[in-house]
């Protein structure tokens, strides 16, 4: 009698300790949902720890809420996966973070159930071969702070509604084939405003003036064919730390452009900016500067860290001169 109570309390004592494992179950709508997601990416190895027999809560490439079991992250990420994107992923409703990256037989288009996920923070389907265009129903998924959608196929226009993210810290575009000019209401972003990453791209035309009105910390436009000005992401009461806007075909004078403290990294490298470099250009703490492959003139200011760069971030000007280059004449 006293062993069987003996045994029924141990039995007690170990199902309490283990309620809080139990209540971490993985929600069976979601296991569905991922089991429907395995097959259609054709049972990949890469997703061989999805298996009945496990609570999905501890499968690979997922995460799980301790204490809904709701799936919050899928990272789906350097493996062998052909195919698309399986339109299930809109099925997962607590989605946070949604990763499809580093996988080159990724195929066709970013599809719309996507915007089924109002949790998502972070959506990331990078380094794929995802094609088709930016689509503007992005900007339904109202709590993004993070979308890279780098390195991919994509073609088409930037979709001007992306500027209404006001949570958007970091937008990265790069490495596609945009085509057409970089949004008027990229200067309307309301909330945060992220760091551009638009380079690698066949964008053209002017930037425009209205992203002046920001205080951007990072922009990249490198390697498109934009023209025109951009000295209004500049100004003493700015707030910009790195700008690359090299290789495009920017055609404006420098010479009262005035830099703010702020910046670390310039690159202004194969353009067509003239004028001279301003003396403002000493006050700053540089870690990076290239003006080469444009048409300025006049000496180069001595001083601050202007010496400290070789001539190959000064080379083929039209007349620039001084230290580090060749003494003026
Ligand atoms: C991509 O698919 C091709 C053709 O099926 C295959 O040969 C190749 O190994 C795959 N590569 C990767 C990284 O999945
Ligand atoms: C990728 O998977 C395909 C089809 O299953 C196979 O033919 C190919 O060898 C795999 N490639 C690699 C790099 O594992
Ligand atoms: C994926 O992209 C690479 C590089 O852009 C290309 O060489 C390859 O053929 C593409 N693969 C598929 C399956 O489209
Ligand atoms: C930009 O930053 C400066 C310095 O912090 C600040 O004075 C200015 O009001 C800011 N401008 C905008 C549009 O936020
Ligand atoms: C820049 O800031 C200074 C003082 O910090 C202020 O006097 C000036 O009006 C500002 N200029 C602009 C364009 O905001
Ligand atoms: C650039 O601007 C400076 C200062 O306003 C002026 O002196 C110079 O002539 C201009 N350069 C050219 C090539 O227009
Ligand atoms: C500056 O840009 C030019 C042109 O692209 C390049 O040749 C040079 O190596 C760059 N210098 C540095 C230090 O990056």
């Amino acid at each position: 009698m006293k062993k069987s109570i003996f045994i029924i309390s141990t039995i007690i004592i170990f199902l309490s300790l283990l309620t809080p494992f139990l209540s971490q179950r993985c929600n069976k709508n979601d296991e569905k949902v991922l089991f429907q997601i395995k097959k259609s990416l054709g049972n990949p190895y890469l997703l061989a720890s999805w298996q009945k027999t496990l609570d999905c809560c501890e499968w690979y490439n997922i995460e799980c809420d301790p204490n809904t079991g709701r799936i919050i992250a899928l990272t789906i990420f350097s493996g062998n996966i052909s195919g698309q994107i399986p339109r299930q992923v809109g099925d997962l409703p607590y989605l946070q973070t949604l990763v499809f990256r580093k996988l080159t037989n990724l195929t066709g288009e970013i599809p719309s159930e996507i915007t089924k996920l109002t949790h998502l923070t972070m959506l990331r389907l990078s380094w794929t071969n995802l094609s088709g265009p930016v689509p503007s129903f992005l900007s339904q998924l109202t709590n993004l702070d993070f979308l890279d959608l780098a390195f991919n196929d994509l073609t088409g226009t930037i979709p001007p509604e992306l500027a209404t993210l006001t949570k958007l810290n970091a937008l990265h575009l790069d490495r596609n084939k945009l085509t057409g000019a970089i949004p008027e209401s990229f200067g309307t972003f309301t909330g945060t405003v992220p760091d551009l990453y638009l380079s690698h791209n066949q964008l053209t035309g002017d930037v425009p003036k209205s992203l002046g009105y920001l205080n951007f910390t990072t922009i990249d436009f490198s390697r498109n064919q934009l023209t025109g000005d951009i000295s209004m992401f500049f100004g003493a009461n700015k707030t910009i730390q790195i700008a690359d806007f090299s290789r495009n075909n920017f055609l404006f004078n420098l010479s009262e452009v005035v830099f703010p403290a702020s910046l670390t990294s310039l690159d202004l490298n194969h353009n067509k900016i003239y004028g001279s470099l301003p003396g403002t250009l000493t006050g700053l703490s540089l870690q990076y500067l290239n003006v080469s492959y444009n048409r300025l003139c006049g000496k180069i200011p001595q001083g601050g860290d202007l010496q400290k760069f070789s001539n190959t971030e000064y080379f083929h000007n039209r007349c620039l001169c001084g230290s580090p280059l060749p003494a003026c004449s």
